[in-house]
C-alpha cells in the first residue's frame, strides 16, 4: 500500500547551525515517538544537504532538496544537477512548488523536464501542483489541477509514474493560516487519484501518496490526515519546529 508521508520544507529558513540542532531534535523524536510506518523526510535549502546527511545516514528520516535543475549538467551558473543532489544521498526532491513556479517562473513543461532527470538520477519527485484563490472562488481547482498533473507527468512510463510522490497544496492556503477544510482536500485528492486511475489503472493509483499541503499544523493534521485519500503533509511553518512537525506525524 502507500507510503504515508510527512515531508517539512524549510523553504530558506535556517543558518547551518539552526538546520543541525532542529534535525537533531527531529531524528531523536522521531526515534522515541513514532512509529516506523511514517516517512519523515526533511528539504532542506541546499547548502545544508551534505552536512545534514551525515546526520540522516543512520536515522529513519530521508533527506529532500527543494529544487533541482531541468538541466544535466554545464554553464547555469547558480543551478544544482538531480545527479549533484543523488551523488550525496539525497533521497527526494520537490518539484513545481508554487513559490518556484510563481516567483522563478517554472512553468508545467518545464518541470516535466525536471521530473525527468530526477528520476533518472534516482531522485523521488514530490510534485506540487494547487490553484490560487481566483480558481478556487470560480470553482475551476479540479481543471486547473489537472492540467498541471496532465502536463508534467502524464508523458510517464507506468514505472516512472510509479515512483512519483504529489503534493496538493492550494495557493491559497500556503503561509496564510487558512487551510482547506478536510471535505475541500478529500474532495481534490479523490480527484487527482481518478485521473491517476484513468490514466496509470487502479493498482498505480492506489500506491500513489498524496500529500496535503497548506498551513497543516498540529492543531488540524488529525483531521486531513484522516482523510481517506490524503496520504500525509508537505509542511512548511510547522516544519521550522521539530515539536509541532513531530506532532503533526504523531497525529496519524
Ligand atoms: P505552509 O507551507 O505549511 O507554511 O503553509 C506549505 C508549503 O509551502 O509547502
Amino acid at each position: 500500500m502507500r507510503k504515508k508521508i510527512i515531508a517539512g520544507n524549510w523553504k530558506m529558513n535556517k543558518t547551518l547551525e539552526e538546520g543541525k540542532i532542529l534535525t537533531s531534535e527531529v531524528v531523536n523524536m522521531a526515534k522515541d515517538e513514532l512509529r516506523d510506518d511514517v516517512q519523515l523526510v526533511l528539504c532542506t535549502p541546499f547548502i545544508h544537504l551534505s552536512n545534514l546527511q551525515t546526520m540522516l545516514a543512520d536515522s529513519t528520516v530521508a533527506l529532500g532538496a527543494q529544487n533541482c535543475s531541468n538541466h544535466a549538467s554545464g554553464a547555469y551558473t547558480g543551478e544544482t544537477s538531480a545527479a549533484m543532489l543523488q551523488s550525496i544521498g539525497v533521497d527526494y526532491v520537490i518539484l513545481g512548488h508554487s513559490e518556484r513556479r510563481e516567483y522563478f517562473g517554472e512553468t508545467d513543461f518545464l518541470l516535466a523536464e525536471k521530473v525527468d532527470i530526477a528520476l533518472e538520477n534516482g531522485l523521488i519527485p514530490i510534485f506540487c501542483c494547487g490553484e490560487p484563490l481566483e480558481i478556487r472562488e470560480r470553482d475551476g481547482q479540479q481543471a486547473y489541477v489537472q492540467q498541471q498533473i496532465e502536463e508534467s507527468l502524464f508523458h510517464l512510463s507506468d514505472e516512472k509514474f510509479g515512483k512519483i510522490v504529489i503534493a496538493y497544496e492550494p495557493i491559497w492556503a500556503i503561509g496564510t493560516g487558512k487551510t482547506a477544510s478536510s471535505d475541500q482536500a478529500q474532495e481534490m485528492h479523490a480527484a487527482i487519484r481518478k485521473q491517476i486511475t484513468e490514466k496509470y489503472g487502479e493498482e498505480i493509483a492506489n500506491n500513489t501518496s498524496i500529500l496535503y499541503g497548506g498551513s497543516m499544523k498540529p492543531a488540524n493534521a488529525e483531521e486531513l490526515l484522516s482523510c481517506m485519500d490524503v496520504d500525509g503533509g508537505l509542511i512548511g511553518g510547522a516544519s521550522l519546529k521539530s515539536r509541532d512537525f513531530v506532532d503533526i506525524a504523531k497525529s496519524y
